[in-house]
């Protein structure tokens, strides 16, 4: 979900428009306004994308303090009466929150014994009521009032129509950010939703409650006592959120892989020692090598690129590692090791899934470092240290190029945790000398779009793909294949190319294409007898592999992606992936930035 909000000398609708289309990627079911004019609030909200909403304002909707939402669905339906802000029963008090309020159920219990009406199904109404029914004097008093009797997540957004001068603001667990103009101020949950108008902005800590005004803003704590927090201004580029020429962010930031990936190897890479340089990790030689297991955690493409990530340090630093859903991970008690390196990977930094496991990991003592693209997010704050991306904004829901920077910090860590222990000079170098041409590498698989595109037209007419692929090629068929459901609505489904004979050969048929990762490693061989065994089936197939690699007789189309060194094969073998799923996508017309059901960035469990 997301907020925008607006206070100064313009009028609202405008600004709040704006800023809800550019957060439309992270929630898309439903949006709303309400706005202040004078001492009158007005609320309008509807099902659909922000457009239905701009389409459906009534003419005169003006007021100069607002705040607007765009909805991810949780509790309850995407309708109209669901959509935010709530109100309360007099109708003075507006809130947009995102975030999870955990005592939902309890609290709409006891207000309705209280004889409140609920209007809608969703936790964040009983923020409304709650400040409407607070005796506190001040808003700041009536926001403290409620957030004090709710559990939970939220980064949330208050008007109240008996205080027309100014919103109030608070957060814990989900983004919330104060923007700074002249005699006018701006909040939201994404830098992105207000970066045309101003890059002076406050970040909000957890527990923390803020007033803002056109003149300025006022920090205070949980207990309401002032807290100092100054605005700074961030080095960003306004482009970066915009898709310019492109007609999609996903096509844009696939374009921008190989400039993206040039940046997260940026000054990190030390040939004479074979070695990788991350000051960001916080840790010396002495604990890097105390070391005995790394444990990977993320969630969706983060967690199938951590798959790879646990390959690259098994294979380079010949540690113990393995990844998993950061979803399921709390629930099962977890044993957490003080000689666990644990390492959360998030595009966002945002996911609560991701950060809810961060926490659990550090309650118990264990050491996390993070892998993230969004500087400053709460992923990020929560780890022990880290390797920022360097990917820049990634607006697209299909992550491309956060991906690919998330394989490349693996592979510096890898590297680093290899260099003191068994990995040679030799074999560090030979590495590095294999990184420095991925940019590159990339660019050429990116210059065959072309060709891939109309292999992806092909695969777009059928039902149902399969996916696969052995050892580093694995996760690489589990990307493909959540890439491909995720925007083509196709079912697609991965699998080990050796499980096939065990269960999926059944289903083989000329109906059902299957995408098999073949690179040249050591499983070459058995991989091509497997497609041997899919084409007896008559099952059409595209094969990834590299040129040179013998096929034999089969029959297939066949996309050759560069020769690197084996570890860091996954990092190329994706990128066809993305443009088969992306074209797939396309040609069935579907809005690729925005698949149905989807959001960015899940801040809810
Ligand atoms: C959502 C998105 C996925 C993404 C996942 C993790 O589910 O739809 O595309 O991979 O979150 O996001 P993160 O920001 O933690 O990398």
């Amino acid at each position: 979900c997301g907020i925008v909000g607006y206070v100064g000398t313009q009028q609202a609708t405008p600004v709040l428009l704006e800023g809800l289309t550019r957060l439309e990627h992270r929630g898309y079911d439903s949006a709303g306004i309400a706005l202040l004019g004078g001492t009158a609030l007005k609320v309008a909200k509807k099902a659909g994308r922000v457009r239905d909403l701009a389409d459906g304002l009534p003419k005169r909707f003006a007021g100069r303090v607002g705040i607007g939402h765009t909805r991810w669905a949780t509790h309850g339906p995407a309708n109209d009466v669901n959509a935010h802000p709530h109100t309360d029963a007099k109708g003075l008090v507006a809130v947009v929150h995102n975030g999870i309020i955990d005592n939902a159920a309890a609290l709409r219990q006891r207000l309705t014994d209280e004889g409140v009406d609920l209007a809608s199904d969703t936790d964040t109404e009983v923020l409304a009521h709650l400040v409407g029914l607070s005796d506190a004097a001040t808003l700041e008093g009536k926001v403290g009032d409620a957030l004090a009797q709710v559990e939970g997540t939220y980064g949330l957004a208050v008007l109240h129509a008996d205080f027309p001068d100014r919103m109030v603001v608070a957060r814990n667990g989900s983004p919330l950010l104060i923007g700074v103009g002249e005699k006018e101020m701006y909040v939201a949950s994404d830098l992105g939703a207000i970066v045309r108008h101003t890059t002076t902005v406050a970040h909000l800590g957890d527990g923390e409650i803020a007033t803002v005004t056109a003149g300025g803003f006022t920090t205070y704590g949980g207990d309401l006592r002032p807290v100092t927090r100054t605005a700074v201004t961030v080095d960003v580029d306004p482009a970066a959120y915009e898709a310019g020429d492109h007609e999609s962010f996903m096509h844009k930031e696939m374009l921008e892989q190989p400039a993206a990936a040039a940046r997260a190897l940026s000054g990190r890479l030390d040939e004479r020692f074979g070695t990788a340089h991350l000051g960001g990790l916080n840790m010396d030689a002495r604990e890097t090598r105390a070391i005995r297991r790394v444990k990977i955690l993320g969630c969706g493409s983060a967690y199938y690129v951590g798959q790879m990530g646990a390959a690259l340090v098994e294979e380079l630093a010949r540690i113990p590692a393995d990844a998993e859903a950061a979803s399921e991970f709390r629930y099962r008690d977890p044993v957490i090791e003080a000689d666990t390196l644990y390492v959360a990977v998030s595009q966002s930094g945002e996911t609560i899934d991701t950060l809810l496991a961060v926490q659990e990991i550090r309650r118990k003592g264990g050491r996390v470092v993070g892998l993230v693209n969004v500087v400053g997010s709460a992923i990020a704050r929560e780890c022990d240290g880290g390797i920022y991306l360097h990917a820049g904004p990634e607006v697209a829901v299909a992550s491309t190029k956060a991906l690919t920077n998330m394989f490349l910090g693996f592979a510096l860590l890898a590297l680093q945790l290899g260099r003191v222990r068994d990995l040679s000079i030799a074999d560090g170098r030979r590495l590095i000398n294999g990184l420095t041409r991925i940019p590159a590498q990339i660019q050429e698989i990116l210059d065959d779009e072309a060709a891939i595109a109309a292999v992806a037209e092909q695969l777009s007419e059928a039902e149902s793909v399969f996916f696969v692929g052995r050892v580093r090629g694995f996760p690489v068929a589990r990307e493909g294949a959540q890439k491909f459901k995720e925007i083509s609505y196709r079912h697609a489904e991965a699998y080990q190319t050796s499980e096939l004979k065990h269960g999926p050969l059944a289903l083989i048929s000329p109906a059902v294409p299957t995408v098999a990762i073949v690179p040249d490693d050591e499983l070459t061989d058995r991989n091509v007898g497997a497609l041997h065994e899919i084409a007896a089936r008559r099952g059409p197939l595209v094969v990834i592999t590299h040129e040179g690699v013998d096929l034999g007789e089969v029959d297939c189309v066949r996309i050759d992606v560069p020769r690197n060194e084996r570890e860091l094969d996954p990092v190329l073998l994706v990128v066809p992936l993305q443009l088969l799923a992306f074209h797939a996508a396309q040609r069935l017309g579907h809005d690729i930035d925005k698949p149905r059901n989807l959001a960015k960035s899940v801040t809810v469990e």
